[in-house]
């Protein structure tokens, strides 16, 4: 399992020390990251920011295997937004291509320790040749029964809400659906992520503490956890602290906190 990925990480005492206070039965079933700090991390080193995108693959390996051994059930991660194609020419074309790169040098290794590929957002303006490595990628690993590796790749979260009013409009308009049927399910049901359970935990590195057009919908009650260590420097360490801090967390969901049987109600 996870041999040519294992061999690379060592588990840091205080790895160890946070993994033993994880509650095993409390892992948050869906966690998303927005990889962000890339090319702050390189510049800081005096390097091009594409020397950090590459640095960025090597901590997306290992946090997809500590995910996948923690059994968590869907990673999904930021990889590239509608925005980022305002960045230089130069810089898009290297994402591009370490997307490739990522899906030529990985994809056995996923698929032997049965991660189950998905990818999310506007797959269709990539380029022919992605595109088609995308869906091999998909449908080789799509009855795979371990992690659910979700990839934003040109993924926006307003692009996929118009995109669900465009279908159900459509929907109205041919008769199939009167408007007053509309609910948060059909909605819901229109989203990229129509049949994965939002969201648990939002891990943001890199310092800043915005949504930046990720899940808009799906966030809506996502515990969010930010780090100034930016992507590159992110350790299945920061990821484990991530999950042993949510479990302190309370989630409310507009409720109240939960009651012992003993207080009273009032
Ligand atoms: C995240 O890192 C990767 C992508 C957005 C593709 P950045 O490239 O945004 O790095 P910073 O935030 O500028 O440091
Ligand atoms: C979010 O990071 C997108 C990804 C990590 C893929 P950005 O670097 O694009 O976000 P902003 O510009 O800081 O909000
Ligand atoms: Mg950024």
């Amino acid at each position: 399992m996870w041999k040519k990925w294992f061999g690379k990480s060592s588990i840091r005492s205080n790895e160890k020390i946070l993994n033993s206070q994880i509650d095993r039965a409390r892992i948050p079933e869906h966690i998303a990251i927005i990889m962000d700090g890339n090319g702050r991390w390189a510049q800081k080193k005096g390097m091009p920011r594409t020397y950090g995108h590459s640095a960025g693959v090597e901590a997306l390996r290992q946090i997809v295997r500590t995910a996948s051994d923690i059994q968590v059930k869907i990673l999904t991660v930021y990889a590239f937004s509608t925005e980022n194609w305002k960045r230089p020419k130069e810089e898009v074309n290297f994402l591009m291509k370490l997307f490739s790169d990522f899906l030529d040098s990985e994809i056995d290794e996923l698929d032997k320790n049965c991660v189950q590929i998905r990818f999310i957002g506007k797959i269709e303006e990539l380029s022919s040749r992605l595109q088609s490595k995308i869906e091999k990628a998909r449908t080789r690993t799509m009855k795979n029964q371990g992690l659910v590796l979700n990839l934003a790749v040109n993924y926006g979260g307003r692009a996929e809400l118009k995109r669900a009013v465009q279908i159900i409009a459509q929907e109205v308009q041919s008769g199939k659906l009167y408007p007053e049927e509309i609910d948060e399910k059909t909605i819901q049901n229109c989203l990229y992520t129509a049949d994965l359970p939002d969201p648990d935990l939002l891990i943001r590195p890199g310092g800043d503490f915005r949504i930046s057009n990720f899940l808009l919908w799906q966030l809506a009650y996502t515990e969010f956890w930010s780090t100034s260590v930016h992507w590159p420097d992110f350790t299945p360490g920061h990821f484990i602290q991530a999950i042993v801090e949510f479990q302190q967390r309370e989630r409310r969901f507009g409720g109240l906190k939960r009651r012992k049987d003993t207080d009273n109600i009032k």
